[in-house]
Formats: C-alpha cells, structure tokens, sequence
C-alpha cells in the first residue's frame, strides 16, 4: 500500500522540482504567469508591462514604482491584501499573487 502510494506521487514530486528550478525569481510565484494576469487584472489601471502604453491608466506605474528600494516582495504582498479608498479589492488567489508579484519584481533593478 504505502509502496503504490509513493510511486503515485512520483510524477507530483517531479512536477513540483520542474517548476521551482523554472522560477526566476526566489519566490515561490512564476512571473510567466504573472505577466498575462497583469496584463488581464491591473492593466486597466496601471502600466504593468514596459511595451503598454499610457491610456489612461489611473493608477502609478507600477514598472517604474517597483524599481524604487521600497516596493519589496513583502510591500507588493501586503499591499494586494489589505484594502484601500482608492484601488478596488482584486480577489487573487494565493498562487495569482505570487505569479503577479513575481512578474513585477523582474523589472527590480532593470535600466529603463
Ligand atoms: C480599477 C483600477 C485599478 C486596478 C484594476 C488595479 N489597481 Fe492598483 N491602484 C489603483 C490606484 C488608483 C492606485 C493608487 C491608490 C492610491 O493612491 O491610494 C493603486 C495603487 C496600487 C499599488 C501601490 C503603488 C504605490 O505607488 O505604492 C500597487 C502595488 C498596486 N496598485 C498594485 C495593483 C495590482 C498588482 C493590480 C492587479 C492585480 C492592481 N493594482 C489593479 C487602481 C487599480
């Protein structure tokens, strides 16, 4: 019994080694992901993407916003989960906001 249980969850166990040697970030989102939930979700009312241009767009620029030392992984987080007067609660699910967080932190250090 626990000889099939282990061989079942082989194949998982691999899957899950796959994706963390993929992460180009050290946190546990994938910013490949992140990109068109950015693109889908904060869009509308940020820059989130450095080819996307200004329409608009009520919200900072969050490209240039993360590049300043202050916007860490932990402020991204923390920020997507508490509420606030003016950006609408966006739902996301735990593993959305790792993608997004994800995303957003690869312009971290970036030269314009
Ligand atoms: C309907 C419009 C709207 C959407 C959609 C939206 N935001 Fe915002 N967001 C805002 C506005 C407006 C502000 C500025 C809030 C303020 O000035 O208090 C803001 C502020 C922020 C900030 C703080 C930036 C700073 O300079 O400190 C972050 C981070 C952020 N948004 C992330 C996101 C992410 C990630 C998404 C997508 C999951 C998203 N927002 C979707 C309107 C939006």
């Amino acid at each position: 019994m626990r000889r099939i249980l282990l061989v079942a969850a082989l194949p998982v166990m691999m899957a899950m080694l796959g994706t963390a040697a993929l992460a180009a970030t050290d946190g546990p989102g994938q910013p490949g992901y992140g990109r068109g939930l950015a693109g889908d979700l904060c869009g509308d009312c940020h820059i989130v993407s450095p080819d996307q241009h200004y329409d608009g767009q009520i919200g900072p620029n969050l490209i240039e916003r993360v590049r300043e030392p202050e916007i860490t992984e932990l402020a991204l987080r923390s920020y997507l989960q508490t509420t606030h007067p003016v950006m609408p609660n966006i739902m996301l699910t735990r593993e959305q906001a790792d993608d997004v967080i994800a995303y957003l932190l690869t312009f971290k250090g970036k030269p314009k």
